[in-house]
């Protein structure tokens, strides 16, 4: 199991390996929105504080985006990740 520290819900969820963390927050209730769920809208950016080598790596579609809005290094689209070890993220404003 692969702990998720989410700090501006200061909660920590455990889940297993290869878990989306799109399902991750709908069952635990988390403050991370979505919206297209397909990485086109920006809804479920997220900030990798710790463990951004622990979720699946970063598609073109991804990198592309990201890019067009500006994000930070360390900013993640959430519906586009599932869990390979611990990680502590924020909500991105
Ligand atoms: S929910 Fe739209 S980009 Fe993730």
């Amino acid at each position: 199991m692969h702990k998720i520290t989410i700090t501006t819900d200061d909660k920590t969820i455990e889940v297993r390996d290869q878990y989306p963390m799109i399902d991750m927050s709908e069952e635990h209730d988390t403050s991370i929105l979505f919206g297209c769920r397909d990485g086109a809208c920006g809804a479920c950016m997220i900030k990798v504080i710790d463990g951004a080598e622990n979720l699946t790596s970063m598609g073109d579609d991804e990198k592309d985006f990201l890019a067009t809005m500006a994000a930070e290094p360390e900013e993640r689209l959430a519906c586009q990740c599932k869990v390979l070890g611990d990680v502590k993220i924020e909500v991105s404003e």
